[in-house]
């Protein structure tokens, strides 16, 4: 396994992190409804952070944990601890990646089946256009990233940046 080139830098994360809490913000003002912000663990927690400090909304947080990928592999989402959504809230899941959609779609499918008014969708990546509502960069790649939150078994979250995983 080698660690590519800085594919992106912590520094643009964070600048692309306040543009969409600012879009977050003008989407939610008018609203009387709670805001919960969602952490989709373990992998958005760096990207979250980046996101939730910079809304004027005042916020709920919650966190969910799923386990969608093995080693490289991506498999069926697990939901290993759920959130706690107020019936009539607005919210927003915040994730990593959003690869084939199937964790973000079980997260939806879950917090609107808990009453939730509206649930969207906000990811630092995406492989596509139009799998969220709010997306900090999109590579139309099949690329394995860490880094910034992504991991490749557990290791490389901790790394100010996106890095291309070459096998
Ligand atoms: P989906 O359910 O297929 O959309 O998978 C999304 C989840 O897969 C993300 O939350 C990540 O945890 C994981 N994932 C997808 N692509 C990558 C990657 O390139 N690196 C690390 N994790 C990834
Ligand atoms: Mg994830």
């Amino acid at each position: 396994m080698e660690i590519g080139q800085t594919f992106i830098s912590g520094e643009s994360i964070r600048a692309r992190a306040k543009e969409l809490a600012a879009e977050i913000d003008k989407d939610n003002a008018g609203s009387d409804k709670p805001l919960i912000c969602v952490c989709v663990l373990r992998g958005a927690a760096m990207f979250y952070c980046d996101v939730i400090k910079h809304l004027k909304s005042d916020i709920r947080c919650e966190f969910v944990s799923v386990r969608s990928y093995d080693g490289m592999k991506s498999c069926e989402p697990v939901l290993i601890q759920d959130a706690e959504i107020q019936k009539g809230a607005n919210v927003v899941v915040v994730e990593d990646i959003v690869d084939t959609g199937k964790t973000v779609a079980l997260m939806k499918k879950r917090f609107l089946s808990q009453g939730a008014n509206s649930v969207k969708l906000c990811s630092m990546l995406a492989r596509k256009e139009g799998v969220a509502d709010y997306i900090g960069f999109v590579f139309d790649t099949d690329k394995f990233f860490i880094g910034y939150g992504l991991d490749y078994n557990q290791s490389y979250r901790n790394m100010d940046g996106v890095y291309e995983l070459i096998p």
